[in-house]
């Protein structure tokens, strides 16, 4: 049942070149520059009219909210805001027909989301799911709605799930902005070429799990850690530390790099691991220097980095390499690494990786 893998997250890890396939399978024709979304496409003239975008989660599936709204406002040029449903819900939001509201969950059964669904419902706003278990009830609660497909999850820690959302999400982001027209259709070609050759990325980047492994025996007995990217890449720092708390109850934060010196630069000193996404994006050049200031304080540096990428290589004391690809799509290859050392280090110290102590599945009171 395990497929040969000792935990369902280390298999569930691995299936991330099959699910993300599946989740675009006949929704992405890259040659014609095209996104179908079967489940929404009854809404395709309103997406032409709505003012905001909320999305609406918990946990890692208000991560990959965070990823979304990222990829939203720059595609599709619509305003986003993500939302800890159990915030939005008690919050009297101000809400009106001309709202869209994304609920993202996993298992559909999440009560703080349904809850939220509720609230935005009875205020007129359209709603849309992202779920992942079929017939669910939160597919029931909304209007419409694009399933991720990514096949049952059964670690406690979601990974597949997370990158199933992010896909969605992204397709979801090209699609309304091409109801809308915000981009070009030579543009969507160019993306969906690349977003079709993301699976085999994926396949690529599991290839660091030995390194990996080296990296998780280094730090196994940390007693904190922290998660530093940028842009779209800060979600993916909340990812990486969300999983590794929660299969191996080390203390660990994700903030976006430059909030560092707001405040959590003080907890720096040669007992701490500070993980990076430094890929050569838009805020390369940011992230180097925040890695200076780490290292200068005497922090241990790891980064995720670009295929060939020297300038981070010589600052860090360790670098995993991912593929080159466009910027939109590096949070589905950037959290591979993040997932896979969690579980290492979770492995390593004796922990219950797949049953983590006081967590459930799915959580059905709020
Ligand atoms: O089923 P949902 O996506 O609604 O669940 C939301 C969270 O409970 C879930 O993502 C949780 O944070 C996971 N344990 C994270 O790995």
């Amino acid at each position: 049942e395990k497929g040969g893998y000792d935990h369902f997250m280390m298999k569930e890890i691995y299936e991330q070149p099959r699910s993300i396939r599946d989740c675009m399978r006949g929704r992405i024709y890259p040659q014609k520059g095209l996104v179908q979304l079967g489940g929404i496409k009854d809404y395709a003239d309103k997406l032409k009219n709505i003012d905001r975008i909320i999305i609406v989660a918990c946990g890692t599936s208000w991560h990959a909210g965070l990823v979304g709204e990222y990829l939203i406002e720059e595609y599709a040029r619509v305003p986003v805001e993500v939302e800890y449903a159990s915030e939005f819900r008690y919050r009297n939001p101000i809400i009106t027909d001309k709202d869209l509201v994304i609920a993202i969950s996993q298992s559909g059964e999440t009560a703080d989301t349904m809850a939220a669904i509720e609230l935005a419902k009875e205020r007129g706003a359209t709603i849309f799911g992202i779920c992942n278990v079929v017939g669910a009830s939160i597919p029931r609660l909304t209007h419409a709605g694009v399933y991720t497909h990514a096949g049952p999850e059964i670690g406690v820690a979601s990974t597949k799930a997370f990158t199933a959302q992010v896909t969605i999400l992204t397709l979801i982001a090209f699609y309304v902005a091409q109801q809308r027209g915000t981009i070009t259709e030579a543009k969507l070609v160019e993306y969906l070429t690349e977003l079709d050759s993301i699976p085999a990325l994926v396949e690529q980047t599991l290839k660091a799990n030995e390194q990996i492994k080296i990296i998780a025996e280094r730090f196994k007995d940390s007693a904190n850690c922290l998660f530093l990217g940028r842009g779209s890449s800060f979600p993916v720092a909340l990812e990486g530390a969300l999983k590794l708390k929660e299969i191996s109850y080390i203390h660990a934060e994700g903030y976006p790099a430059a909030e560092m010196k707001h405040g959590p630069i003080a907890l720096i000193d040669a007992d701490m691991p500070v993980v990076f996404i430094a890929t050569q994006n838009s805020s390369y050049e940011k992230v180097i220097s925040n890695i200076q200031e780490v290292k200068a304080r005497g922090g241990h540096v790891i980064a995720i980095v670009s295929e060939g990428d020297t300038t981070v290589k010589d600052m860090a004391e360790y670098v995993v390499e991912i593929p080159q690809t466009a910027e939109a799509f590096v949070p589905l290859l950037a959290t591979i690494p993040l997932q896979l050392l969690a579980y290492h280090i979770a492995v390593m110290r004796g922990c219950n990786v797949d049953q983590p102590r006081n967590l459930a599945k799915s959580v059905t009171v709020e």
